[in-house]
């Protein structure tokens, strides 16, 4: 039996409650679906916090001309802008809700992060910031009557009638069985990929499903080549890639090697404060100097009791560890941490196909370019979350829903294995090829090879959900072996500049078609 709503939110982090709650504003029934429990994304485990022109010694332009300059020169302006302003609008009503940003004698407390020309981060409970937003905006939603929030509720794909998203297909949690919900409009805000790498800071949600649905949905992807490496995420053999946060560095953390020397200024004038692609890179060629496979982030200049009570997530994970902040050096290497490409959209989050729209880390509106500013993704999911709740009900308010009747044919190719998990041995072995062919270095040769690979891969009798993580690989290795340049989070060790005259441009992915490429992401 199928199920009816007004709007299908899928994901529950920033971007998918904040567009739960302006859709419910408007009296219709909105129904989130979310892999996990509610809490479980990327927004919870955010540390450092989320940037925002509040300061008396910042302004708008500032945060722009940050945001570009990280983004090398593939930024939407527009985009940024929109970012930047309604980013102030909407964190004060964050704030009015009842989030509880760290303060100093009253006033709120900024911190300092990697490429930011001011102290313009706004944190919480010192490096819980995600967790205080997704407390703060569950607590909001939960006043509105009409969301109903469905936790372990996997979505494998999109259901495409006539041109026009009319609904998704999901694992019912209760029925166990393959289920399909259809509303007026449904919008995908189901977060990044970083478990697509062997090594990654992101949790298991992170599988990029959403991206891969809209894909095989027919919508455009952007910008796939783009991931950000973070540079300091701890390693320790076993552990996972915890994230020890920029804003360690923020605060005077330095970066040594094996032999306990300052490394950074070898390789770049901002030394620890530089782009994360650029420090992320600075460490593998200072491991590789060095034929040692971690660096070390060094706070020992700071007192316990000050580290303890800034970074006090941290401060207790390293001492699972047997860690101890104020006197170890952490060992730590880079991981992969963010998508800046994603479901092609414009700035009211509406994506290519009819009825669909992105919002967060799923999507690619232009604002992050070819390396996103540390701390603005909080930002942008709470924006475009607003903005593409509002474009869905201002666009398809009066639209009856007419298609629940009989589900029609998903555009995606037919499986034999209905499995609704991704294959360990599948994820394994596409994880292992990321990260050592389609990684933090590239070249022609290795990603030809990860292509053969994931051909192969292919090949094998696949379920849905493995068939949806070996595509998004492949979308993956294939626009960056098309970006013969290197800019942002995107290095080709044989074509290793920039190259403005053939690559100021964004790559576009669709099923069935070349890649293409397009001067701008909105449309
Ligand atoms: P997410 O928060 O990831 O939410 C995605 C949701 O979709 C989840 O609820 C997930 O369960 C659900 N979902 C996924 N697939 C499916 C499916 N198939 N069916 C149903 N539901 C699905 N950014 C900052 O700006 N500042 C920071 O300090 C910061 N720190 C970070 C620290 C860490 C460790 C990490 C991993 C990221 C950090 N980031 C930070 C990045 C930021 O957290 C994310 O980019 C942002 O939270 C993404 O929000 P989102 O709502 O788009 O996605
Ligand atoms: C961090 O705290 O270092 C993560 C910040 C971000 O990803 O924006």
């Amino acid at each position: 039996m199928s199920l009816e709503t007004d709007f299908i939110v899928i994901g529950s982090g920033v971007a998918g409650l904040r567009a739960s709650i302006e859709l419910a504003k408007s009296g219709a029934r909105v129904s989130v679906l979310t892999k996990d429990k509610a809490q479980e994304s990327n927004t919870e485990y955010a540390q450092g916090g989320v940037a925002v022109v509040l300061s008396d010694d910042d302004n708008a332009e500032l945060h722009e001309e940050d945001t570009l300059y990280a983004g090398a020169g593939l930024c939407d302006v527009e985009a940024v802008e929109t970012l930047v302003a309604d980013g102030t609008k909407y964190i004060k009503q964050l704030i009015e809700w009842g989030i509880e940003f760290d303060r100093e004698g009253g006033k709120l407390a900024f911190t300092q992060e990697a490429a930011h020309s001011r102290r313009r981060i706004l944190h919480a409970h010192g490096d819980s910031t995600g967790k205080e937003i997704v407390r703060a905006l569950i607590a909001r939603a939960r006043q509105e009557k009409n969301i109903v929030l469905m936790p372990f509720a996997n979505t494998e794909s999109l259901i495409v009638n006539d041109g026009r998203c009319v609904g998704v297909r999901f694992l019912d949690p209760i029925l166990r069985a393959p289920r399909e919900i259809f509303a007026k409009a449904v919008i995908l805000c189901t977060g990044g990929a970083g478990q697509l790498f062997l090594h990654t800071t992101n949790p298991p949600v992170a599988t990029g499903d959403g991206m891969a649905m809209a894909y095989f949905a027919g919508a455009e992807m952007a910008d796939m080549e783009f991931i950000q490496f973070h540079p300091t995420a701890l390693n320790l053999e076993n552990a996972p890639r915890f994230l020890l946060s920029e804003a360690m560095r923020g605060e005077g953390g330095i970066l040594r090697n094996a032999q306990g020397e300052r490394f950074m200024s070898r390789y770049d004038d901002l030394l620890e404060l530089a782009p994360r692609d650029v420090v992320s890179r600075s460490i593998v060629a200072e491991m590789r100097r060095t034929g040692t496979r971690t660096v070390f982030l060094d706070m020992t200049a700071h007192d316990e009791k000050f580290l303890k009570e800034r970074f006090p997530k941290i401060y207790e994970t390293c001492k699972f560890y047997d860690l101890n902040v104020a006197k170890d050096l952490l060992p730590v290497s880079p991981a992969s941490h963010y998508c800046m490409g994603g479901v092609r959209t414009d700035l009211h989050g509406r994506t290519t196909l009819k009825g669909l729209y992105a919002a967060g880390e799923v999507a690619c509106t232009g604002v992050h370019g070819a390396n996103r500013l540390a701390s603005n993704s909080l930002l942008e999911g709470l924006v475009f979350g607003a903005r593409s709740g509002e474009a869905a009900i201002k666009d398809n308010y009066e639209l009856r829903i007419t298609n629940y009747e009989s589900p029609p044919e998903d555009q995606r190719p037919k499986t034999k294995n209905q499995s609704s998990e991704i294959s360990t041995a599948v994820k394994k072995r596409v994880k292992r090829v990321m990260w050592e062919r389609v990684g933090i270095l590239r070249d022609r040769d290795s990603l030809q090879r990860a292509l053969k690979e994931f051909a192969q891969i292919e090949q094998s009798n696949l379920g849905t959900s493995s068939r949806n993580f070996v595509t998004l690989a492949k979308l993956v290795a294939a626009s960056a072996l098309w970006r013969e340049e290197s800019r942002g989070g995107h290095f080709r060790n044989d074509f290793p500049e920039r190259d403005d005259v053939n690559f100021d441009k964004h790559s576009i992915q669709k099923i069935d078609a070349e890649i293409s490429s397009s001067e701008k992401i909105n449309f």
